[in-house]
């Protein structure tokens, strides 16, 4: 497997391409869109998913911890997908909240079984500058802040001109004036993505997350760098 990367998104926050945000200096590390039990969930309403994902997504939500050893865990909507089973979500559940001395679920408007409900999911949280919340729903926002969001399972597809083309996981970031709004990438290597369009009115920008590597993709892109068009896909793990 590639060597993770990481490139700073501002001064003090950091994107890692195993698709997490970081801010070391408030000890907090945020993702987003983890739909555990997503094959599974699959497979009992008929559909022929390999039994995949969920293993992957511990390692690497794992391995991110012991590099960041963050304080506060975000996980910012949608850790669960659909039904899961009552025994394996509350395993999954005791062994995440030993990745850091605090774990902050938001719930997504995935997170809804009763089993997903169990859990204790709070609507919002914040940090001093920043306002998280899984973005399903329309919240204040405290001035000031940075809205980060998840839920959109932003993408950015890159093609060479040649027949490449290539669909990838990004981070945007969205300035409205004296609004930001950030959108993480999903977590979740089910997600296939959807690509954001430019705010209205605003700047946005957009990194795109590859094994061991982020280019960041606005304006004029590099020479003989890849370009990306905006292509609407829709993810079904959006839904519901
Ligand atoms: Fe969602």
């Amino acid at each position: 497997m590639a060597a993770a990367v990481s490139v700073p998104v501002s001064a003090d926050v950091v994107l890692d391409s195993r698709l997490a945000l970081a801010h070391p200096g408030q000890g907090w590390m945020a993702v987003a869109d983890v739909h555990y039990g997503f094959s599974g969930a699959m497979r009992a309403s008929g559909g022929l998913f390999p039994i995949w994902g969920d293993a992957t997504v511990e390692e690497r939500l794992g391995a991110l911890c012991r590099d960041y050893r963050p304080e506060t865990l975000i996980i910012n909507g949608d850790l669960v997908h659909g039904r899961v089973c009552r025994e394996a979500f509350g395993a999954f559940l005791e062994r995440l909240a030993r990745l850091a001395p605090r774990l902050v679920l938001v719930g997504g408007n995935h997170d809804r079984s009763p089993t997903a409900r169990a859990a204790a999911f709070v609507e919002s949280h914040a940090e001093p500058g920043f306002f998280f919340h899984h973005g399903h729903l329309e919240l204040p926002v405290p001035q000031g802040s940075v809205e980060v969001v998840g839920h959109h399972h932003p993408a950015i597809v890159l093609r060479d001109g040649a027949g490449l083309r290539l669909k990838l996981p990004g981070f945007v970031t969205e300035n409205l004036g004296e609004k930001a709004r950030w959108i993480l990438p999903a977590f979740s290597p089910w997600a296939g993505g959807a690509v954001w369009p430019d705010a209205e009115g605003g700047v946005t920008r957009r990194w795109v997350c590859g094994p061991g590597r982020i280019l960041r993709i606005d304006g004029e892109p590099e020479a003989g760098a890849a370009t990306s068009t905006c292509q609407k896909v829709s993810d079904p793990l959006t839904e519901g």
